[in-house]
């Protein structure tokens, strides 16, 4: 028996929401619950214990209509690790969407062949719209401009791990702003928590739309690097730009070196979702404040423990 399939004999525990289509679904105890079943799952594979079989006999559908290396493979892992099968549709244009078949009808059918839902879309609230007919819980793995919420899920795990909490914290956002779905749920996240102090730094075009009320917002990284206790990077988002003229003005805000480093606090962790394209320079990689590659390798652990809370009794066939 596993360290957690032992600890959980007595103490079943349950999220408060059914789908996960914002970081609003997420109550402060939800993500604490996950957040410690994902501590746990990381202890474990650290120790080599055997993770147990929550997931026997269900099946996950990947449903992925963007482009994913990251949150399609570590959920697919995740659910493979704890015993489950997959089914994934790798480019959601082979599915019949493409012959006209809307999103809400391809979640009542998908809700008959698989036990959860894990779906990324370019269109803001094309999830919420495939969740409205499911009849099993349904995970938003990002949806356009909108939300990433299992990413700020990773996000704290990794703050909290690698910081020793998630209260009382200066945290710099850097990139865009204005179409990056991971900051948009990051910031609901953390702002569950007290004394977060946020510092947006991104150029004036891609600020982002209502900030918190006492957000610090500025174009100069150089300014408030030494300020910093995390420091979250994201690429700015060319897919999302109309004009590519546009993007060509904006790609280039700022690319993180060693030098650029030089003068963070000693602890500062410099976190980016991924994949990067040129905001860090790869000589940073080396550096004790680079935490990227971890912070991406523990989301499996997170996504795990999300797929065991999250799953719902199997579903009846008419
Ligand atoms: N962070 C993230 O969402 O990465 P992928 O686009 O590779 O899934």
């Amino acid at each position: 028996m596993s360290t957690l399939e032992h600890n959980n004999k007595t103490a079943p525990e349950s999220l408060s929401f059914r789908h996960l289509l914002s970081a609003e679904d997420i109550s402060r105890e939800d993500l604490e619950m996950i957040l410690d079943r994902a501590a746990q799952y990381h202890i474990d594979a650290k120790n080599g214990a055997p993770v147990g079989q929550t997931c026997a006999g269900r099946i996950l559908a990947t449903l992925f209509f963007e482009a994913s290396t990251r949150t399609r493979f570590s959920f697919e892992s995740a659910m493979l690790r704890l015993g489950g099968q997959v089914i994934s549709l790798e480019q959601g244009l082979s599915s019949s969407v493409k012959k006209g078949e809307s999103l809400a009808d391809t979640g009542r059918i998908v809700s008959a062949y698989a036990d959860l839902i894990a779906m990324r879309h370019p269109e803001a609230g094309s999830v919420a719209e495939l969740a409205m007919n499911a009849r099993i819980p349904v995970i938003n793995a990002g949806d356009g401009i909108n939300e990433h919420p299992t990413q700020a899920l990773a996000d704290l795990y990794t703050i909290r791990h690698d910081k020793g909490r998630l209260n009382a914290l200066t945290v710099g956002i850097a990139g865009d702003l204005k179409y990056g779905r991971t900051v948009r749920s990051l910031v609901r996240l953390l702002s569950l928590y007290p004394d977060i102090r946020f510092v947006f730094i991104s150029h004036p075009s891609l600020r982002m739309d209502a900030p918190p009320a006492d957000a610090m917002i500025t174009d100069n990284i150089a300014d408030v690097i030494g300020d910093l206790d995390v420091l979250y990077v994201t690429r700015v988002q060319k897919e999302r730009f109309a004009d590519a003229a546009e993007y060509e003005t904006v790609k280039n805000a700022f690319t993180l070196t060693p030098e650029s480093l030089a003068r963070t606090k000693k602890d500062m962790i410099l976190m980016h979702p991924l994949p990067r394209v040129n905001e860090i320079d790869p000589a940073v990689d080396a550096l004790p404040q680079a935490r990227y590659f971890e912070q991406a390798a523990r989301a499996v652990f997170v996504r795990m423990a999300l797929l065991a809370l999250m799953q719902a009794p199997a579903p009846v066939t008419d």
